[in-house]
């Protein structure tokens, strides 16, 4: 996934492009770039690198003008060098372009353009875009479009776009014309923000804060048309459309990194009001529930309802583990957690009472956005929990529930994934009184519900102890993390989190699994993470434990306070606060998410923007 910025107007665009491109950087970040219009040429800057480099190389090189788009990028076509960052451009320099998404199908058409004479200077599927446009302008030209009619821009960007195969969010300039810009969507974000004789174009709202409150989310296939007074929208299908105007929330303070060293740190100690934000207004104290506003089923329809799907990606879908265990527990429906990349093509059998939630925390994942997609499309009721607002996933979605977790900027989820969690339990509690949840059982739910902000907080005092035992084990290069039950999710995200931030390998692993095989990894430089808290299998994780041990392995355990036994056993010792099963991964995942990024530190690893990742997946 990359971050696409662009503006058109009446101020010095490069350090509105470049602000944008900061905002963005979460969504990629191996390499940026601007292209500036000014006096009938297109200056380019860009370098492979974070958008830091970019300001430098401004620094010592500016360019002036009042049209641009910039970019940063994700590779997915051509490796991270200067030459393959974006702007790309077209022909000789009469056409920029900057592009977010996959071009399947770009390989056939730069064969193409190569035959008509066009030189590639770069790898990746952008170029072939900047060439097509190029070509088609070159093209209409010759046919008789008038060469200064922006109709003939416009057309040439829709003769290309209907070659492509995949999927773009494009910002397109032209050398010729110094007050347009053309932004083009099908499967990649693109929003418009509306000024007073500006326009700002961005792959999300972020980088329009303190601009603008008023924006347009495109929706694919349509194209915007930016001049400094004029906005026109067209859709491929339907043509001329009258824009839908949202307003957006102009809090920026949440984006800000405020006195933490990294926004990952920040996140994972938000988590005691982030989680409260997600059951602030949701609990029904009187019929002892929860109430949601956004899922447009009545109960009739949601009492029919006989299995249910959870499909998500990576930490998501950890979380869809824990909303499995606390579905079947408190509702007894059937459910299914299916990765979204698997679900789009598998087929499953689905009753026509089956009920789809996609989890996603960006809402522009791109397998959970086609899995949702090919749910829909068979007629299933299906939601979103996600926590941007006027995502592409929450905007599709049938209704859904928004975790108020507020901007994760971090690549590695964090209070996403406690937040999920929260929704998901409430979830649970709200179905589960629609059936079988006794009012006392409910109550007795909302009674643990609501001390949980606090038990958070006090999770979050085992940092001083996770800053102590962690330079024991930063060198070790495999780890094992093992827990049961509602703890065995949360083994599989401690380990994704240490993987995704300190690059060390990390497997996840139901503890009793381990017997099947992965105990042969255990060594003295393998460290095996228990989830042990007390519950109902104390006693049989705790024999996992030994068998760990028995064979000279280290162990950290994540333990409840009090727990003493677990202090003879294991080599160290991370207390959280005791609360029942079902309500654990709430608790027992701060331990680890402090842990990750404690040992990423110590190696020397960029916590908030790991190597290779980005914070949505917006490709397949
Ligand atoms: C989590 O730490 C990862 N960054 C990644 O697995 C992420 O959870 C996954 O890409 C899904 O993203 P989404 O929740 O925005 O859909």
């Amino acid at each position: 996934m990359c971050g696409i910025v662009g503006y058109v107007g009446n101020r010095q665009v490069s350090q509105i492009l470049l602000d944008g491109l900061h905002q963005l950087e979460y969504r990629g970040y191996d390499s940026a770039g601007i292209a500036v219009a000014n006096d009938g040429e297109i200056a380019i800057r860009k370098t492979a690198g974070r958008v830091t480099d970019l300001d430098k190389l401004l620094e010592a090189n500016p360019v002036n003008g009042s049209l641009g788009i910039g970019h940063t990028r994700w590779a997915t076509h051509g490796e991270t060098t200067d030459v393959n960052s974006h702007p790309h451009i077209g022909g000789n320099g009469e056409v920029v372009v900057v592009h977010n998404g996959v071009i399947e199908n770009y390989q056939s058409l730069r064969t193409s353009l190569t035959e008509l004479g066009y030189v590639f200077r770069t790898t990746t599927d952008t170029e072939v875009a900047a060439h097509l446009v190029a070509h088609h302008l070159e093209e209409r030209i010759k046919l008789g479009d008038d060469a200064d009619d922006v109709e003939t821009c416009i057309r040439a960007v829709q003769l290309s776009i209907a070659k492509f195969k995949g999927t773009y969010g494009l910002g397109v300039i032209f050398q010729n014309f110094p007050n347009l810009l053309i932004a083009a969507r099908c499967g990649s974000p693109l929003v418009i923000g509306i000024g007073q004789g500006e326009f700002f174009l961005a792959s999300d709202a972020s980088p329009l804060v303190g601009y603008t409150e008023k924006v347009v989310y495109l929706q694919d296939h349509e194209m915007a048309i930016l001049t400094p007074h004029t906005f026109d929208l067209l859709h491929r299908d339907t043509g001329q459309q009258s824009p839908s105007i949202q307003t957006i929330d102009q809090v920026s303070s949440d984006s800000d990194l405020g006195d933490y060293p990294h926004y990952m740190l920040k996140e994972i100690f938000e988590q005691p009001t982030t989680v409260q934000n997600a059951m602030r207004g949701r609990l029904d104290l009187d019929e002892a529930t929860a109430v949601f506003g956004g899922l447009n089923l009545d109960p009739q329809q949601l009492r029919r309802v006989d299995r249910i799907v959870l499909t998500a990606c990576g930490t998501s879908w950890h979380a869809g583990l824990v909303g499995e265990y606390l579905l079947e527990e408190f509702t007894r429906i059937p459910v299914e957690v299916e990765y979204a990349s698997e679900l789009r093509y598998r087929n499953p059998p689905q009753t026509d009472t089956t009920m789809v939630f996609a989890i996603t925390q960006s809402g522009e994942t791109a397998d959970t956005l086609a899995a949702m997609r090919e749910c829909k499309r068979k007629g299933h009721p299906t939601l979103a929990i996600c926590n941007v607002v006027g995502s592409t996933i929450a905007r599709e979605a049938d209704g859904g529930i928004y975790l108020h977790a507020g901007p994760e900027i971090g690549v590695a989820s964090t209070k996403a994934f406690t937040s999920q969690v929260m929704v998901l339990t409430l979830l649970a509690l709200y179905l589960g009184r629609m059936r079988h949840l006794s009012y006392q059982a409910g109550q007795r739910m909302i009674d643990k519900l609501q001390q949980i902000p606090q038990q958070i907080e006090k999770a979050l005092e085992c940092y001083d102890v996770v800053k102590d035992i962690s330079p024991k084990y930063a060198h070790c290069n495999n780890y094992l993390y093992l827990g049961r039950l509602y703890n065995f999710p949360v083994a599989l995200e401690g380990a994704l989190k240490l993987k995704e931030i300190s690059y060390i390998h990390a497997e996840g692993y139901p503890a009793a699994e381990m017997k099947h095989g992965p105990i042969a990894l255990i060594e003295e430089e393998t460290p095996s993470v228990f989830v042990i808290p007390r519950g109902s299998i104390y006693p049989k994780v705790m024999s996992n434990l030994e068998e760990v041990k028995a064979r000279k392995g280290p162990v950290i355990a994540i333990a409840c306070e009090g727990d003493e036994k677990i202090a003879e056993m294991a080599d160290d010792v991370i207390y959280v606060p005791e609360v029942d099963e079902f309500l654990q991964p709430l608790i027992t995942a701060i331990p680890l998410q402090l842990l990750a990024y404690q040992i990423a530190l110590l190696r020397g690893c960029n916590v908030d923007r790991p190597r290779n990742l980005a914070k949505s997946v917006t490709v397949e």
